[in-house]
């Protein structure tokens, strides 16, 4: 038998779909067969990616604050009624909030954490509710994946709630993969390193910033959103049929790295 990964006829939902990674996820999914619902709060980017994604094969865009309990139910209910079905979570919607620990608002670090972590387990919660009921039903169970970052590992001064949150993503793919598995449900989490993205956005300005982060990555590059999309791409299909409770770092080798690389000159 071939090596396959595909997503025909699949329902997947992905949070904070509008731009980035979760776009360039949504596209490969889209080009995979499945049938993408882009969750985001920023409409006018949705809409376009919906347009864009309309050319490729069935989009949907639906506004969800994932930190907001009945923005998620919407989002779930709005998927039923669209697609009759989820099969796939994508939880990649998240946020910084850049300062040192001595200067942080009290309400940047709840901010972080509702959108980053507990819009994680509100999407995961509402998501498995309708997975164990098609499971019990004799359906095929479906799959949740978590966009992590090698922040739950490693951490920056001052992006304490950013890697704080990503740190709990860990545990808490750990307790859904757990509490899933019985039911066949698999979730994993996806670590990944810088990817160009606007949340990178200063690095293409700055050489030193640019710098800084080549001298961590011994692959000499920064990533590209469609190289997220393949590892979701793989998570969300039945060739991880067994892989669970997982994180798996796509990073260009930052983490095993002690110390730095040599930097190679700019373009
Ligand atoms: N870019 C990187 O280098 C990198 C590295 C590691 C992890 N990540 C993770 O990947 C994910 C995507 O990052 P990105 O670089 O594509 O970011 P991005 O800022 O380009 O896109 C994030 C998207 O999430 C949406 N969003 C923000 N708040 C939301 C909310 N409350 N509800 C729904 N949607 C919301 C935004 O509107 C935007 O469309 C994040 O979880 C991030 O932590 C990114």
């Amino acid at each position: 038998m071939g090596f396959s990964v595909t997503l025909e006829n699949k329902v997947a939902i992905i949070t904070g779909a509008a731009r980035g990674i979760g776009l360039a996820v949504a596209k490969r999914f889209v080009m995979d067969g499945a049938k993408v619902v882009i969750a985001d709060v920023d409409d006018t980017a949705g809409h376009e990616a919906e347009e864009d994604l309309k050319s490729l094969g069935e989009a949907t865009y639906i506004h969800c604050n994932v930190a907001e309990r009945l923005d998620v139910r919407n989002l779930v209910a709005g998927t039923l009624n669209a697609y009759g079905d989820i099969d796939v979570l994508v939880n990649n919607a998240g946020v910084v909030a850049g300062s040192s620990f001595l200067d942080l608002d009290e309400e940047d670090f709840d901010r972080v954490l509702a959108i980053n972590l507990k819009g994680t387990f509100l999407c995961s919660q509402a998501v498995a509710r309708h997975m164990v009921e098609k499971v019990e039903q004799g359906g095929d169970p479906g799959s949740i994946i978590n966009m992590s970052s090698i922040n739950a590992v490693v951490a920056i001064p001052d992006q304490i709630p950013y890697c704080v949150s990503k740190g709990g993503i860990t545990q808490l793919t750990k307790t859904t993969a757990l509490s899933l598995a019985p039911y066949g449900i698999r979730v994993n989490a996806i670590g990944p390193g810088s990817i160009m993205t606007e949340m990178l956005a200063t690095v293409n300005s700055d050489p030193a910033a640019r710098n800084k982060i080549l001298s961590r990555t011994p692959m000499q590059r920064i990533g590209e959103p469609s190289e997220i999309a393949g590892v979701a791409a793989f998570l969300a299909s039945a060739d991880a049929s067994y892989v669970t409770g997982q994180t798996i770092f796509a990073d260009g080798g930052r983490l095993p790295l002690n110390y730095t690389v040599a930097v190679p000159d700019g373009d």
